[in-house]
């Protein structure tokens, strides 16, 4: 029987949520390049994150793994062994240069949890698997949720195939021995917190809210191909330069992104080869991000910008590619278990905002496999994917309060 005593007073909440921040602080200094935070999936960076996070895991009480798809789990056996698990956690990768938070605030908030109910001897009828997910941000192989998905058991051959610059697979990088699956566990669900990565809490002046839902999200990659020269003898009038017939795409997806609500459409890497100065470009790719809370505006916008680079093609005489790189649809979170987040928010003393995440999240990947609902937590500016990505620590401990809260209200 569960005996959830009440959860602890604000001013031990207000110490863990200290620990927390100095925590993802010191997990920041971990990259796999100097003078700024990068953490790829596969890459010795990960390996020192998952040694100092499976120290902090193994502090608070929990068996600690690493599964056939390198996430790191920490495991607290509940008290009856068919009252199924709880997941909780987020991940451990990052984009390149980036912030503290985005990802581990999510772990080291779920780890706090387990040791404060370890250290008040709570006994939870049910397991709590903290999960700190391999490569969410998706930036060594260009595909988003490896970790996630590998969990949920959906890892397809197209994300198999996926090569990092260096040609090495997906397949090839986990190994023969690659399933981490955990479909047809009995499992209570999964729960994130995680940054908002946007200003509305900020506007609002709250410190966290639910996700309503996850926008759908399309990733793919261009390439225009037209023919290479020498940049002092080419006339301009015979050039078929593939960096042009880009550049005017890039501005193509801008607009398309412009010209819905809520439309947002991003080229991010951009690579001109044989990417010599005096070389007119016989090639050149992007990669192309577009998201809508909409499906079918999604897919409107895509063929757009697909239509807009084939036109552009024509026009210079040169060829275009587009290879798709991941398509998630939007994905709505569990209203009952979203519920009870809500209600643990209000407990908290916070009025219980749902909002919809523009940013994808390893709950995209893992609401095939359990129900699953997400925190977010005020972040300044709403900055995120960047170096001053920063947290309060008042609003963390609202964040360790709530899912506190949400926890033991799961347990009856
Ligand atoms: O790209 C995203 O939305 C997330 O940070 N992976
Ligand atoms: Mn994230
Ligand atoms: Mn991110």
């Amino acid at each position: 029987m569960c005996r959830c005593s009440s959860p602890p007073a604000a001013t031990a909440r207000t110490v863990a949520a200290d620990e927390v921040v100095a925590r993802c602080l010191e997990l920041a200094r971990i990259s796999d390049e100097p003078g700024r935070l990068t953490r790829l999936f596969g890459g010795a960076g990960m390996e020192r994150a998952n040694a100092l996070v499976g120290r902090w895991m193994a502090e608070a009480g929990m068996a600690v793994r690493v599964d056939a798809a390198r996430n790191l789990v920490g495991h607290l056996p509940g008290a009856d062994a068919g009252a199924g698990t709880l997941l909780l956690g987020s991940h451990l990768d990052t984009v390149r240069d980036a912030g503290a938070f985005d990802g581990p605030l999510g772990v080291l908030c779920a780890i706090d949890c387990v040791a404060r109910l370890r250290a008040e001897e709570v006994t939870l009828p049910f397991a709590l698997d903290v999960l700190a997910f391999s490569d969410e941000e998706g930036v060594r192989f260009g595909s988003a949720y490896l970790g996630s998905r590998a969990t949920a058991g959906t890892l397809d051959d197209a994300l198999l195939d996926a090569a990092d610059a260096g040609g090495v697979t997906v397949r090839e990088a986990l190994g023969a021995a690659r399933d981490a699956s955990r479909a047809g566990e009995s499992l209570l669900g999964y729960c994130e917190v995680h940054i908002e990565q946007g200003p509305v809490l900020e506007a609002r002046n709250l410190p966290v809210a639910v996700v309503s839902a996850i926008a759908g999200a399309t990733r793919a990659e261009v390439r225009f191909a037209g023919r290479a020269g020498h940049a002092g003898t080419v006339p301009m009038a015979l050039r078929r330069d593939a960096a042009c017939a880009l550049a005017e795409l890039v501005l193509g997806v801008e607009a398309v992104g412009r010209s819905v609500d809520g439309l947002v459409a991003t080229v991010g890497r951009i690579e001109a080869l044989p990417g010599a100065p005096n070389v007119v470009p016989g090639a050149a790719l992007a990669t192309v991000d577009v998201r809508h809370a909409d499906d079918a505006v999604r897919s409107g916008a895509v063929a757009a910008i697909v239509a807009r680079a084939e036109a552009i093609a024509a026009e210079r005489d040169v060829t275009v590619g587009w290879r798709e790189l991941l398509d998630t649809a939007a994905v709505a979170m569990d209203p009952a278990l979203g519920g009870r987040l809500a209600r643990a928010v209000a407990a908290a003393g916070v009025e219980p905002l749902w909002l919809p995440s523009g940013a994808g999240h390893d709950a995209v990947a893992l609401a095939s496999l359990a129900p699953v609902a997400m925190l977010f937590v005020r972040c300044a500016g709403g900055v995120s994917h960047h170096p001053n990505e920063s947290v309060a620590v008042a609003d963390v401990a609202v964040a360790l309060d709530v899912l506190d809260r949400f926890i033991r209200g799961l347990a009856g």
